[in-house]
């Protein structure tokens, strides 16, 4: 099996999407989960919202309800669509409307939408099955609008928690640090790629556009350690081995003064149902 940056998404393996297990996995925690993803940016939220025919959305993946209430405190009425059930309880306990299946499966009975979004879930959805499903639902002029976080740990980090994964996990199909000294963008641009070109090949949508939106967080120790264990690659893991990644991680951050400042690129493969 080809192996995968950690949460990464497939850049290198655009096949990700059919390792249900790990797909669907998120929910093992979904309070820390909540609790510790980073919100998207709101200038991502306004012009997605601003590019819209209408304000009623529909949020494949929704997980716990991040994005989606982002969307609900900017005006819009949300749908998510999520298969983990656990993830669309937690996402119904603060607010959002959510329904358990897979968007390549579920049943959209008739219903049509302004926007169809994702929060860093496209890579776990068939690409072409998926633009399509999206073509079904969205009235004319309606906008398809996947988006990504991309993010890395400082070298010295990921480097500690690779070293560690790879010892508890051999096996994976994850892996840690696989590529050192490339940006994190530059891996993650295959996966923009398959989007677009699965998106072109639903065959009802005009050309795919990227938007972009950088900024940053600090983060303690305590913070990103909290935050690790929500990675796809280690969801999974059993307690022993997780403390082992991240008592790595956490002796990293130590060296580098507790504290580290990770930068962060927001990026939305959108395009705009015919
Ligand atoms: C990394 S989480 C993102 C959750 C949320 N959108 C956010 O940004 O916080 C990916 C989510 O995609 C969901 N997922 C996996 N496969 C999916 C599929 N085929 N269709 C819809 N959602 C899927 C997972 O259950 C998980 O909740």
């Amino acid at each position: 099996m080809s192996t995968l940056p950690p949460e990464r998404p497939p850049s290198p393996a655009p096949e990700a999407y059919r390792l249900r297990q790990v797909a669907e996995s998120f929910g093992s925690d979904a309070a820390r989960y909540d609790r510790t993803r980073p919100a998207y940016p709101d200038a991502l939220i306004d012009r997605i919202i601003a590019a819209s025919p209408g304000r009623d959305i529909l949020d494949a993946g929704c997980g716990t309800g991040i994005e989606a209430r982002q969307f609900q405190a900017a005006g819009c009425t949300v749908l998510g669509v999520e298969p983990d059930a656990r993830m669309a309880e937690f996402a119904r306990s603060t607010g959002v409307e959510a329904e358990v299946a897979t968007f390549e499966t579920w049943d959209p009975a008739g219903r049509t939408f302004a926007a169809v979004v994702a929060g860093t879930a496209w890579h776990w959805v068939d690409p072409v099955a998926g633009a399509a499903k999206a073509a079904c639902v969205l009235r004319p002029g309606g906008l398809l609008a996947p988006f990504h976080h991309v993010f890395e740990s400082p070298p010295e980090v990921t480097s500690a928690a690779a070293e560690a994964y790879r010892r508890v996990a051999p096996d994976s199909p994850f892996n840690f640090g696989a590529q050192p000294g490339r940006p994190a963008i530059e891996l993650y641009q295959g996966l923009f790629d398959k989007i677009a070109s699965g998106i072109r090949e639903a065959g009802e949508f005009g050309e795919p556009a990227r938007w972009r939106f950088d900024w940053e967080r600090t983060y303690s120790r305590a913070e990103w350690l909290d935050q690790l264990p929500t990675l796809g690659a280690l969801t999974q893991l059993p307690p022993d081995k997780l403390a082992q990644v991240l008592d790595a991680a956490g002796a990293a951050i130590d060296r580098m003064g507790g504290s580290f400042t990770m930068p962060y690129a927001t990026v939305a493969v959108t395009a705009v149902r015919n």
